[in-house]
């Protein structure tokens, strides 16, 4: 019999060749909150990877982000984004994916993000490593925050009450730069393979995180809340890096907390 992951690896690969599909067609998109878009392709990968998900698995709970989900008493939870990045795919900047990660009993068991236009995908399973394309895959080696490649988010809704531009301020003056590429899940799963040092982000929700959180783990890789406690899905504010970097980006968040910053930023004055 198949396992978990293979056939979420068979209904992402398809959802995916499904976004790519749309992304050739130019479709618009709709507003469901300030700034915050979704588009066909968000309905209709959502609808192929839940109706896969319930054919196989009809006990299980799912959690998608446009709501197609299925609740249940099961102990096994899907968290599926048919469609990391939306603002990217609505505007074809090419950063998306989609994504699945399942739950049991309160632990992430596999997961799985899938970049159809990259051809990426990355895979996990609890205490079976984490992949890229069926190669294994690790977190990097960098040991200073200043040679380090790091990224973040912001997301669509409530930025105004979002203080993330202080934290993107500072990482930005001490790092070799900040990427904010729009995709949650492909910024996780870049920290797992060693692209990015680290990435952070205030307001991600389950679906974004589930998958890449397994991978990053399976890849060596740490994640914790802003302040260093252990990270539970329900928490949002989430930091992870390449473990050897953690306690220094720490000691930067502590202080920008605290209201010491580093580096002031610059008025808009003249
Ligand atoms: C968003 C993206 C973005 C992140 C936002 C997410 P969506 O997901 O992952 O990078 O900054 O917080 O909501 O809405 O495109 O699935
Ligand atoms: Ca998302
Ligand atoms: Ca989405």
């Amino acid at each position: 019999m198949a396992s978990y992951l293979e056939i979420s690896i068979e209904i992402a690969r398809e959802a995916g060749a499904l976004l790519a599909e749309y992304l050739e067609r130019h479709i618009g998109f709709e507003l469901k909150g300030e700034f915050d878009l979704v588009t066909v392709a968000d309905r209709a990968s959502e609808k192929l990877v839940v109706e896969k998900l319930r054919a196989n698995f009809p006990a299980h709970n799912i959690v998608a982000e446009e709501g197609g989900g299925h609740t249940s008493a099961s102990e096994y939870t899907w968290y599926v984004d048919p469609l990391d990045g939306t603002t990217n795919f609505a505007h074809g900047f090419p950063a998306f994916n989609v994504t699945m990660g399942l739950e049991r009993a309160g632990e992430l068991i596999a997961g799985v993000i899938f970049d159809p236009l990259r051809d990426e995908l990355f895979t996990a399973e609890r205490g079976g490593g984490a992949w890229l394309n069926g190669q294994r895959i690790h977190v990097s080696g960098v040991k200073r925050l200043e040679d380090s490649l790091v990224a973040t988010g912001f997301p669509s809704r409530k930025r105004h009450r979002n203080v993330n531009v202080h934290f993107y301020y500072q990482l930005a003056m001490i790092t070799h730069g900040v990427r904010r590429a729009g995709a949650a899940a492909l910024d996780l799963a870049y920290v797992a393979c060693g692209r990015l040092d680290a990435f952070w982000e205030f307001g991600l929700n389950p679906w974004d995180m589930a998958a890449g959180l397994l991978l990053l783990e399976e890849a060596g890789g740490t994640a914790s809340d802003m302040k260093g406690s252990r990270f539970h899905m329900r928490d949002a504010h989430l930091l992870t890096d390449n473990t050897i970097i953690h306690g220094e980006i720490l000691e930067v968040f502590a202080e920008i907390f605290e209201g010491k910053v580093r580096y002031p930023m610059p008025g808009m004055k003249g």
